[in-house]
């Protein structure tokens, strides 16, 4: 007697004949991460003569001028994508004027970048207040505490403009105030920026994994939390209706943050989405990682990239990631 599919000795159905070889399994893979999909986060620090360490995001600094200049140039020599700048300012004050002053540090890179990279790589600038106010929220305060949220809107639009006047291709608001789309794309329609796309932060969660961000942009609330302003974990629905509200208000692309904790919200998003959706594996994903493999505990290299293909199935078009100049570079 011959051996058959319906033989019951032999399975049916054999996935495994696919897995056999990596030429196999290379031939049939659904997803893969290509490095102009990633955004690389970089902070920049007015002032500084030497480019300063993050403790809690090995391999990650804040920069000078000049190492932000040559950090750009190997991104965009190695093939990323596009830049997510973040300044620090000498001075802060309560509405975070150095914000959107023309000679402010954020303003000041993306002119030095633009000559050095604007060509090759997108210029993106997050566009936010908790780096600029010295209370450390992410627009000014009410009497009672909480953040202001249409003085603030007035203060993202003049941001936004001053952020595309030093060559910003695209500006991304991650405030978490309501309304704050459509002020930015009116504010920078006026300041003659039309061809200017908006990256929104729409569904950005109040997250404990943002913790290494706050020492590497001093940005932490000096009293309270964002919970007023940011999403809660718990809700996955609540971020369908900010990607809806963003793109009514003119969202060219929306993104959510964090990624890793919230891939079930990426997968929704990405399902109905008329825009392209990005996600940001934040600062503390990044820890989680590198704190692991400098013990032994993980393979370094294969998380990484397991984490980006991950972030990929779920319906990510562009990770933003720490890690993208050394992915890039893996990747290829
Ligand atoms: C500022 C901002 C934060 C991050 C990006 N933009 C911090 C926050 O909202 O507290 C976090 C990025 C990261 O953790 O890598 N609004």
């Amino acid at each position: 007697m011959t051996a058959s599919s319906s033989d019951a000795a032999f399975p049916a159905a054999r996935p495994r004949r696919l897995r056999r070889g990596r030429a196999l399994r290379r031939l049939v893979a659904e997803t893969a991460v290509r490095p102009e999909n990633l955004i690389l986060p970089m902070f920049v620090k007015e002032g500084l003569t030497e480019p300063v360490p993050i403790s809690s995001m090995p391999g990650q600094v804040q920069h000078t001028k000049e190492s932000l200049r040559k950090a750009a140039a190997e991104a965009a020599e190695a093939g990323v994508g596009g830049l997510m700048l973040f300044g620090i300012p000498e001075h802060k004050d309560t509405t975070g004027t150095q914000a959107d002053d023309p000679n402010g540090v954020v303003q000041d890179a993306l002119r030095d970048l633009s000559a050095e990279v604007g060509d090759d790589i997108v210029l993106m600038a997050d566009l936010c207040l908790c780096e600029y106010t010295d209370h450390g929220h992410c627009g000014p305060l009410q009497v009672d505490g909480h953040v202001d949220n249409d003085l603030t809107l007035e203060r993202y639009a003049s941001i936004a403009a001053a952020q595309a006047d030093a060559g910003a291709a695209v500006v991304a608001p991650s405030g978490m105030m309501d309304g704050q789309v459509a002020a930015i794309r009116a504010g920078l329609d006026r300041a003659g920026h039309t061809q200017v796309p908006v990256l929104a932060y729409a569904a950005k969660y109040s997250s404990v994994f943002y913790g290494p961000f706050r020492e590497a942009a001093e940005g932490a609330p000096q009293s309270g939390d964002r919970s007023g302003y940011q999403q809660d974990p718990a809700n996955a629905r609540e971020a369908l209706r900010e990607v809806a509200l963003d793109v009514a208000e003119g969202a060219d692309m929306v993104m959510v943050k964090p990624g890793l904790a919230y891939l079930d919200v990426v997968a929704k998003v990405a399902d109905t989405s008329p825009v392209p959706v990005s996600a940001y594996q934040v600062s503390g994903e990044y820890a989680m990682i590198e704190a692991a493999a400098e013990r032994g505990w993980l393979e370094r290299d294969q998380a990484i990239v397991e984490v980006l293909t991950s972030y990929r199935r779920a319906g990510a078009e562009q990770i933003l990631t720490y890690w993208a100049t050394e992915a890039a570079r893996l990747l290829r």
